[in-house]
């Protein structure tokens, strides 16, 4: 498919049914658990952890249970109060470390496939990021030490096997990790209560109250297909796809709906906060720390309040802002976090306070156009909530009369930016093309392969450098989360393509970043160190369905 501007939707379609097969020929394998362990014998703990991925229901909606995958842990050494858990919620507990403390996390695999844990936005040797080559069976542990490196900040955890990290994630599988250090603690910030974390996702619910996802997938995938449309071994692994492609009736609900699904990534119609389908979360008249994290896989969020007022970022990914920044309305893509000081000290009793998501365009590119929107839309996980569509996503309601305040520091942190004349590329930086062939994602035409590295994609440890990710693919353009691991990077520069104009003012570039959204047509910049570990770390769009579908790279830093 060189020519994308004469493409047809025909000939989309027969690219669909071709892009299929070789699909089904490289379906994502079950790679069998490395017996490699490289903790030594030598590391102390300050605290050790379990971490236990298992199936369990939780009731969410009123009727039925649902059934999820839910991490449970508890502390077997050092502080407490470094697990909290989140009572019914499928989320995963809220992890507490503190910069500097060595931990030590067990993780127990009970689910039916491989898994691991990545600790994202967290700079840790390559053994102890979760790449799926470390992913374990079921019954099996694996065993994360690392010494807390990063800033403090709300950086999160989840499962990161080969094909599987979407249905993982999108069963249950994730949960917050925050981290505290001296810095942070010298501030005047909203603690305790008024430290509230806010984890957004996007599900959709079938009239079982069971989680709808593709088709074979989640808990209850195996015995009981349920949803499965049409022939039973309707799997991912086996003929099902194409089976349902052929079936009569089930070309746009199941197989067929499925394959857009996986290229467009999953959109859900019901949006969770916290693991909870409740929107309104009580406050006091004080200020709070919002921690928000977007969990979807694939939903971008245009956040704003709905009377108007601006937003106060304190925080992105890496942690604390040099100083507050307003926005009238903050982009928020998967796998990105902003904390925002919200005060309420000054609104009446009874005040109810929405935040939402603002309609924006561009997200799909012209993707949607080409397969003729509104049809074709209903296909794609069968969300009657489009991307980019305006819709509420939870609401404050100030309940309570409290004393004392807080003033809002107008300096936050004091920040050591990687110096833009030491990237040893300056003059020629690496450049990513992010590419579709073949129904395939992938940069400069590469798909994920386990342990592959291509020439541009390794790197000399302790140096700088600019990478530039390219969205400008013609036609075949989507927005795009792009992850760097093992990074906290700047963003250096946006170039802007004609699409993104009603996002651009919602970028928090002021902060340390390790997910940036990449809107089609647009080229984005990042100056990033690469520090301490050498090793085989990735890089992916964090639109989940992307990522298992092989838009995702190793590169490697080399001493
Ligand atoms: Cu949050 Cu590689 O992922
Ligand atoms: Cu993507």
């Amino acid at each position: 498919m060189t020519n994308h501007e004469s493409l047809t939707r025909r000939d989309f379609m027969n690219g669909v049914g071709m892009g299929t097969a070789a699909l089904l020929a490289g379906l994502p394998q079950v790679e069998a658990a490395p017996a490699m362990q490289s903790a030594s014998d030598t590391f102390e703990p300050d605290v050790a952890l379990e971490l236990i991925a298992l199936p369990r229901s939780v009731s969410l909606r009123p009727g039925r249970a649902t059934s999820v995958w839910s991490y449970q842990s508890r502390v077997l050494k050092g502080d407490p109060a470094s697990v909290q858990a989140l009572p019914d919620s499928y989320l995963g507990p809220i992890l507490r470390l503190r910069r500097g403390q060595k931990v030590r996390i067990d993780f127990i695999n009970r689910l039916d496939q491989p898994s691991t844990v990545h600790w994202h936005g967290l700079h840790v040797p390559d053994t102890m990021d979760g790449h799926p080559r470390f992913a374990i069976g079921r019954g099996e542990r694996y065993r994360y030490e690392f010494e807390v490196r990063n800033r403090a900040g709300t950086y999160w955890y989840h499962p990161h096997p080969h094909g599987h990290t979407g249905e993982q994630v999108y069963f249950g599988l994730a949960g917050l990790l925050l981290v505290s250090d001296e810095e942070e603690q010298a501030l005047p910030l909203p603690r305790g209560q008024y430290d509230l974390p806010i984890v957004i996702q996007d599900r959709s619910f079938d009239d079982g109250n069971q989680l709808r996802y593709l088709s074979g997938t989640g808990p209850t995938a195996r015995g009981d297909a349920s949803g499965a449309p049409s022939a039973p071994g309707n799997t991912m692994g086996g003929g099902g796809m194409m089976g349902g492609m052929m079936s009569r009736g089930a070309m746009m609900s199941g197989g067929m709906g499925d394959m857009m699904t996986r290229m467009m990534g999953f959109l859900g119609d019901t949006v969770l906060v916290n693991g909870r389908p409740e929107s309104l979360i009580e406050v006091a008249t004080h200020p709070y720390r919002l921690r928000i994290l977007n969990g979807s896989n694939s939903r971008i969020y245009k956040l704003a309040w709905q009377d108007g007022r601006p937003l106060t970022v304190i925080g992105t990914d890496g942690g604390l802002l040099e100083r507050p920044v307003h926005k009238d309305y903050v982009m928020l893509a998967p796998a990105e976090r902003v904390e925002l000081w919200a005060d309420f000290s000054k609104d009446d009793l009874g005040t109810q306070l929405t935040m939402i998501s603002l309609a924006f365009e561009g997200a799909m590119g012209r993707m949607m156009d080409m397969m003729g929107g509104g049809s074709m839309g209903d296909a794609m996980g069968g969300s009657s909530l489009a991307a980019g569509a305006r819709f509420p996503i939870f609401t404050v309601k100030v309940a309570r009369k409290v004393n004392g305040s807080l003033q809002l520091p107008d300096r936050l942190s004091a920040i050591s930016w990687p110096r833009l004349q030491d990237a040893v590329n300056r003059a020629k930086p690496r450049t990513f093309r992010i590419t579709m062939a073949q129904m395939q994602w992938g940069f400069n035409g590469r798909s994920f392969q386990m342990t592959a590295v291509a020439p541009t994609e390794v790197v000399k440890l302790g140096t700088t450098e600019v990478w530039e990710f390219a969205n400008d693919g013609g036609m075949m353009t989507m927005a795009h989360p792009i992850h760097v691991h093992d990074q906290q990077f700047q963003v250096l520069e946006r170039r802007h393509g004609a699409g993104s104009s009603g996002v651009r003012d919602g970028y928090v570039d002021q902060g340390w970043k390790d997910t940036v959204l990449v809107m089609p047509g647009d080229r984005v910049k990042l100056l990033m160190r690469f520090a301490d570990y050498s090793g085989l770390y990735l890089y992916h769009c964090h639109m989940l369905e992307h990522e298992d579908l092989g838009l995702m790279r190793n590169y490697r830093i080399e001493t």
